[in-house]
């Protein structure tokens, strides 16, 4: 094997250079080629993150109790975020890695949670839309549970009446979206809670792209559905910091309704040489960083600089839906309720469009039930929106001439 280290250490500009050259293939973010993977908005907020981070860089959120500036920041990041999500007193968060972390966590606190309080249950299941992210499917599988994904209702939602038809005597929770991830639609939470509540069952809002802008676009004036701990029976919520918070990633949080049910995500062993070691997070050290980065970050932006990125998004998915909608044949998915949205142009299939479009530098989703393009407006595409609509216009064409390159697969990444 090729060790790459060098015997000398190099200049630091030197591998900064090659460093920048690597980057010369990768995805076009700044011009808002993206519809996936990347968060950013704007040069101010980038420096104040890189720096913040970088002031954090070699703390570790493990040792908290030995760092009380980090120990501050993340309470303070969460209490924020159970602020947004409505939480009642006595709520309490974990500061994540990621959605999958903060989804992780709720399942695994449920499945705790059914230990204690259903121990007839020998595997526990969940029930869920099938527009749930792959998340959820990831938690069950390393925590031995199983996931009964049922169908979406007609205007592509969760559909409450079938989740509790779906109800088993293994079922321990049902779990939705706000929005989900395809199409941007937020699942009817007010309904499935009462189903939940009824039922006895853990309910857990998948709000990792919403959850920390929706607020603010609900603060614009527009009709955001009720999906946060306002409705009874949601017990966790998980809301990513680095999605639509547009901090630092790795940085996501999940908020549960009381300490009680938070106290079950928690992992205790002392049956080695060094005592006690417990935590709430699945991972062990964990990066002084992007608790930094999200605090200043939140500092910086204040809540008028989110009423901003939410005005921008909001504004840029309108005139995405408007230009759109003057190509023949366009149909949204479903009535999209934050910035997110699908869309298919009738007589063109979105494989070969996505992929036109990927020859041309733009990275496009492609949904596969029903059949389209996924669009993921944020503040850095705004300025290139009639950019996009003119380009899907272009490659719609050549996939109806024929003449369009090799089509996209429906994939994720
Ligand atoms: C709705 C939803 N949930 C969970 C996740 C997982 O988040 P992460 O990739 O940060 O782990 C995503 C990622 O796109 C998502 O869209």
């Amino acid at each position: 094997m090729t060790n790459y280290i060098p015997e000398q250490g190099r200049p630091w500009d030197d591998i900064r250079e090659e460093m920048q050259g690597m980057r010369g293939r990768d995805l076009d973010w700044r011009h808002g080629r993206h519809g996936a993977y990347v968060w950013y908005a704007g040069d101010d907020l980038e420096d104040v993150l890189r720096e913040a981070y970088g002031m954090f860089l070699v703390e570790n959120g493990l040792g908290i109790r030995v760092f009380p500036s980090i120990q501050r920041m993340e309470a303070e990041v969460l209490a924020t975020a159970a602020d947004l999500l409505s939480a009642p007193e006595g709520s309490a968060g974990i500061f994540t890695s990621g959605g999958t972390e903060s989804i992780f966590l709720a399942i695994y606190a449920a499945r705790e949670w059914a230990r204690a309080t259903l121990p007839d249950i020998a595997v526990p299941e969940f029930v869920a839309p099938h527009s749930a992210h792959p998340a959820l499917n990831k938690a069950a599988h390393l925590l031995g549970m199983t996931v009964t994904r049922v169908p979406v209702g007609p205007d592509f939602r969760a559909d409450p009446a079938a989740l509790e038809a779906a109800i088993s005597p293994s079922t321990i929770g049902i779990y939705c979206s706000a929005p989900t991830y395809s199409l941007g639609l937020v699942d009817p939470v007010p309904a499935i809670s009462e189903v939940a509540a009824a039922r006895g069952l853990w309910l857990h809002v998948d709000a990792c792209v919403g959850g920390i802008l929706a607020p603010s676009v609900r603060e614009l004036g527009y009709a955001v559905p009720p999906f946060d701990f306002a409705n009874a029976g949601v017990t966790s919520i998980s809301a990513d910091l680095h999605k639509s918070g547009f901090l630092a990633k790795p940085a996501s949080t999940v908020t549960f309704r009381t300490a009680g049910h938070h106290a079950y995500a928690r992992y205790r062993f002392d049956d080695w040489p060094s005592g006690l070691y417990q935590g709430f997070n699945f991972t062990g050290s964990r990066p002084g960083g992007p608790i930094a980065a999200a605090w200043a970050g939140q500092q910086f932006l204040g809540r008028e600089g989110y009423r901003r990125l939410a005005a921008s998004s909001m504004r840029t998915k309108e005139a995405l839906i408007t230009s759109l909608g003057e190509i023949p044949g366009f149909r949204l998915h479903g009535q999209s309720d934050l910035w997110s949205f699908a869309f298919a142009l009738d007589g063109v299939a979105a494989p070969a469009l996505a992929g036109a479009m990927f020859k041309r530098g733009w990275v496009t989703g492609v949904t596969t039930s029903p059949a389209g393009i996924h669009v993921m407006p944020t503040p850095v595409h705004e300025p290139f929106s009639d950019e996009y609509v003119h380009a899907i216009r272009e490659c719609a064409a050549e996939v109806q001439a024929g003449s369009a390159p090799e089509a996209a697969p429906a994939r994720y990444n």
